[in-house]
């Protein structure tokens, strides 16, 4: 088998959608050699399973609910990519999600679990990795949610409206009222969610030509590990209503929102940067996610952030 010619880096291919998609993409990219940024003990057994598709597979260690230890994973990216230990890099898949059961859970440094997870390991790694990204075509997918719309329509009512604030507030435990329930680590969730979009719109004005960022909204998808941790009735409705719905097109199974997601990192969906891909087609993402101004004041907390 020839060397792999580029590099794919990867968060959140352990379980759910990601492993279907990292999956599907060393199934369909045979030229990539696949990095998948997991917790150890979750990407032991993966890996030997993506191996089966492809031997272009290695695993760094991550705690993406750690800055040290998203920085330190990011640097030894780096360091391969600059020896040439890995092929030069082409694409950036920002999967890893966690949805829990309170707005309360702190990380390491402090920061409240969602929003470093879903928000500040996204910026780490991009703001480490990016300036990698010359293997043109190259693509960088955020995977998001239509939590996100906070609203009846998008939501069936599962998740309440959205609360932004101010980034200081918002990546600080107990943003939101009643901050140890089960709705305000919904309310948390969603918001996050914005926030990855945010930031998709902002590194979109910055990146250089040729490097595209797309958000990735896989919508309802069943038998995932997402509501595990996410309290209340989350886990028996995934469990238990939610597949009863596998028949309707409201929901999608793992392989099928893992291959829509490869679909979006190969550029097989056309995509422009910056733009908001619902299952697999391009659409708008909420009103309130195109806020220039917002997502200056993001960017600019999530670089105070990552200097320390
Ligand atoms: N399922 C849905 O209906 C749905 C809908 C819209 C959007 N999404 C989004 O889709 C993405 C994938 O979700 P999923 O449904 O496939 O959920 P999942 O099965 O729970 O997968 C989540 C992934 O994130 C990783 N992760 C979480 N916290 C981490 C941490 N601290 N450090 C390193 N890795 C961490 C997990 O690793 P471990 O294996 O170590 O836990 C796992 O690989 C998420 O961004 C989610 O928000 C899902």
């Amino acid at each position: 088998m020839p060397a792999p010619a580029h590099t794919i880096v990867m968060t959140g291919a352990t379980r759910g959608i990601g492993f279907e998609a990292a999956r599907e993409l060393l199934r369909r990219d045979a030229d990539a050699h696949l990095v998948v940024l997991a917790r150890a003990a979750s990407a032991a057994p993966v890996a030997p399973r993506l191996r089966e598709v492809s031997p272009h597979v290695s695993a760094i260690d991550v705690d993406l609910a750690s800055t040290a230890s998203v920085n330190a994973a990011a640097a030894q990216v780096e360091d391969l990519l600059d020896a040439g230990g890995l092929p030069p890099l082409r694409g950036v898949v920002c999967n890893a999600g966690v949805h829990l059961d309170s707005a309360l859970h702190t990380t390491v440094d402090g920061y409240e679990t969602t929003f470093a997870v879903n928000v500040l390991a996204t910026h780490l790694l991009l703001r480490r990795l990016h300036p990698h990204l010359r293997s043109a075509p190259a693509r960088i997918v955020v995977t998001v949610s239509d939590a996100h719309f906070g609203d009846l329509r998008h939501t069936g009512g599962t998740f309440p409206s959205t609360a932004w604030t101010t980034p200081d507030t918002l990546f600080r435990p107990g943003a939101y009222p009643r901050p140890g329930t089960v709705r305000a680590g919904r309310r948390a969730y969603a918001t996050s969610k914005l926030g990855g979009i945010h930031l998709v719109h902002e590194w979109a004005r910055r990146l250089p030509s040729g490097v595209d960022i797309v958000a990735y909204n896989p919508s309802l998808v069943i038998g995932t590990g997402l509501a595990r941790d996410a309290g209340g009735a989350s886990d028996f409705l995934m469990r238990r209503v939610v597949p009863a719905l596998v028949l309707t097109p409201l929901v999608d199974t793992p392989p099928v929102a893992g291959r829509r997601l490869a679909d979006v990192v190969l550029g097989d969906t056309a995509a422009a940067t910056g733009s908001y891909v619902h299952r697999a087609r391009v659409a708008a993402s909420s009103k309130e996610s195109y806020d220039a101004e917002r997502e200056e004041a993001l960017w600019t907390w999530l670089e105070r952030a990552a200097q320390g």
